[in-house]
């Protein structure tokens, strides 16, 4: 596969972990996502088989094109993690750079990165040469550096350029900043200006308008979208529609009942309650601003009732 099919003006979802889960990434896939990634999966906890690390890379092959990502801190081990995941055959591996919490950057991995540059260079070059063997193709996602007096993107997107990454994806902020503020946009821009490969631009797109301004702001090459996908899967339809130029026609009920449905029919029929649980997560986000939502979310947490659950989902009422 060529990277432009990756990246030549493309919608990609972003991988949150604890949501995009098999279910969730179908549905986004259904809704007009043309690039999907899974959560992050430790490269260690593959190799030892830890904790069933495989089941988060599984995906179907509807979600094509399709990217494990891949999160560790020893160049050799990620290399290992990378056969394994090559063994399930997915287009790419995209190497986690940029992941703030503390368990994961404790471990020197993530963000923790951005911190050493040659440590990086060095993960990106065993990833890829797996993925020469494999043909996958390889991504890294990091962030604006590790804090606001150590800026570091564009050196840094240099040299894992250099070190075989076939495209970048910039989440603008610091790890210090976590999740707070808003992504500093022009940073994705003048990494597009300074790079060769494509840049993926993410960060705070939870719009139409969102996305016009970051394409239009930046040039990066695709768009990356996390939390403006939660409760909201058809932003995806509704960005595509506009560029092509169309009007977005989407049921967006039947997308929550379909998602529900899903998430059913893809959990242990003994387990009915996880899916439950799932549900009432994205339920929270579905929810919002909807007239009556907030008991809806009560009704929703107060019922272990798979059918009620349906009831409570119809009574959702969309502006469509
Ligand atoms: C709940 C949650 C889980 C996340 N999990 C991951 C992850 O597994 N790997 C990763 O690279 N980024 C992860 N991120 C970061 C997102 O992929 C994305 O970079 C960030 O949320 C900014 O984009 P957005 O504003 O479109 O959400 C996560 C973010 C959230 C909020």
């Amino acid at each position: 596969m060529e990277i432009s099919s990756l990246t030549d003006h493309k919608l990609w979802l972003a991988p949150l972990a604890g949501y995009t889960d098999n279910t969730f990434r179908t549905i986004a896939k259904k809704c007009g996502a043309d690039v999907i990634v899974s959560e992050m999966v430790s490269a260690d906890g593959l190799y030892y088989n830890l904790e069933n690390s495989l089941h988060y890379a599984y995906f179907e092959e509807f979600q094509r094109p399709f990217g494990v990502q891949l999160f560790g801190s020893d160049a050799d081990m990620m290399a290992k993690g990378a056969e394994i995941i090559a063994g399930i055959k997915p287009d790419f591996i995209d190497i986690n750079m940029g992941c703030p919490v503390k368990k994961v950057i404790n471990r020197m991995a993530g963000s923790a990165l951005m911190k050493d540059l040659d440590l990086a260079c060095r993960i990106t070059e065993a990833v890829k040469e797996v993925g020469l063997k494999h043909k996958l193709l390889v991504t890294t996602k990091f962030r604006s550096g590790w804090d606001l007096e150590s800026i570091n993107y564009l050196s840094f997107g240099k040299a894992l350029e250099n070190s075989g990454s076939d495209a970048l994806i910039l989440h603008p902020r610091t790890r210090s900043q976590m999740f707070t503020g808003h992504s500093n946009w022009e940073h994705i821009r003048l990494l597009k200006e300074s790079v060769n490969i494509p840049v993926v631009g993410n960060g705070d797109v939870k719009s139409l308008e969102d996305a016009q301004e970051l394409y239009n702001l930046t040039y990066c090459d695709s768009i990356m979208i996390g939390r403006g996908a939660l409760g909201k899967p058809w932003i995806f339809q509704e960005i595509k529609d506009f560029y092509l130029n169309q009007e977005t026609s989407i049921d967006k009920l039947k997308v929550v009942l379909n998602h529900y449905e899903l998430s059913l029919k893809n959990s242990n029929p003994n387990d009915q309650l996880h899916a439950i649980r799932e549900m009432r997560s994205h339920f929270t986000h579905y929810s919002k601003g909807i007239r009556g939502g907030a008991q809806l979310r009560d009704e929703i947490n107060h019922t272990i009732d798979p059918q009620e659950i349906f009831n409570i989902i119809n009574k959702l009422e969309f502006n469509q």
